[in-house]
């Protein structure tokens, strides 16, 4: 059973999926980030079992193909999603489920070389027991690699003084998307709650990441836009993790 939260994110991601067509996939981890062509994070993935966790259309998975990965695995908690992933990797093998992420529905546990997530992780309404289910689907010694929106850029707006905080950092807990028409519900975590749960559930972390790269696209953009040039200039975007299964 989705709780509430859940059933209005499911609603909203099946209207708002063909805004998000491969938008956010590898080796992009998110906005301005900078890529996994530049990080290496994932290395050789050829002959290793992976799942993506949030796998939206299924852009990532495709890349994960083209890297030789053995088996590929994705779970997304949007129908809309899991359908665009379907016919997009129609020619491949892989094994996708209509879930949330909270929940299992039948990954096998000890089984993954790698888990990962890209721009999707935060948008779980129970941080600890999706990371929970992340280390069991690991074998030990397994690889974890996730991006999301970094925590504090949310918390800062554009006005016409320069930025400001709209939210205190400290505040965490559930808020109402505002970018969309269609109603979601977004949780903020703060990096140290991302850090202290990781190492709570049993991983070590390897590596973080929350570095800009910014092109002369960026700089031309219009500063109505959620990821704009002033902002940037000040607040990382993006924020990725590197794990290991303890
Ligand atoms: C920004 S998109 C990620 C895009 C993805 N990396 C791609 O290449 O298409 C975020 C994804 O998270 C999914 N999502 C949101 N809440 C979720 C949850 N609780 N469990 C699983 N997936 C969820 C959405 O349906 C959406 O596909």
């Amino acid at each position: 059973m989705l709780n509430d939260t859940l059933l209005i994110n499911k609603k909203s991601w099946d209207e708002v999926a063909p805004r998000f067509y491969g938008r956010t996939a590898l080796p992009e981890y998110g906005p301005f980030a900078p890529n996994e062509n530049e990080l290496n994070l994932f290395g050789d993935v050829s002959g290793k079992k992976v799942l993506e966790i949030g796998c939206g259309s299924g852009h990532s998975l495709k890349y994960m193909e083209e890297h030789k990965a053995a088996e590929l695995w994705g779970v997304d908690l949007s129908s809309s999603q899991i359908a665009a992933a379907t016919e997009l990797l129609k020619d491949i093998n892989v094994k996708l489920f209509d879930s949330p992420m909270e929940m299992n529905p039948g990954l096998p546990h000890a089984y993954f070389d790698v888990v990962y997530s890209i721009f999707a992780l935060g948008w779980t309404t129970n941080l600890d027991l999706t990371l929970r289910n992340i280390h069991k689907y690991l074998k030990p010694g397994g690889t974890f690699i996730f991006s999301w929106e970094h925590p504090i850029f949310s918390r800062v707006q554009n006005t016409e003084h320069g930025l400001s905080f709209n939210k205190s950092y400290q505040e965490e807990g559930s808020y109402e998307h505002q970018a969309w028409d269609h109603p979601a519900i977004m949780q903020q975590y703060k990096v140290s709650t991302y850090i202290n749960s990781l190492i709570n559930t049993g991983f070590k972390i390897v590596k973080m990441v929350e570095d800009v790269r910014v092109s002369e696209e960026l700089k031309a953009r219009d500063e109505n836009r959620w990821y704009n040039w002033t902002k940037v200039q000040s607040v990382p975007t993006t924020i990725i993790f590197k794990c290991e299964k303890l």
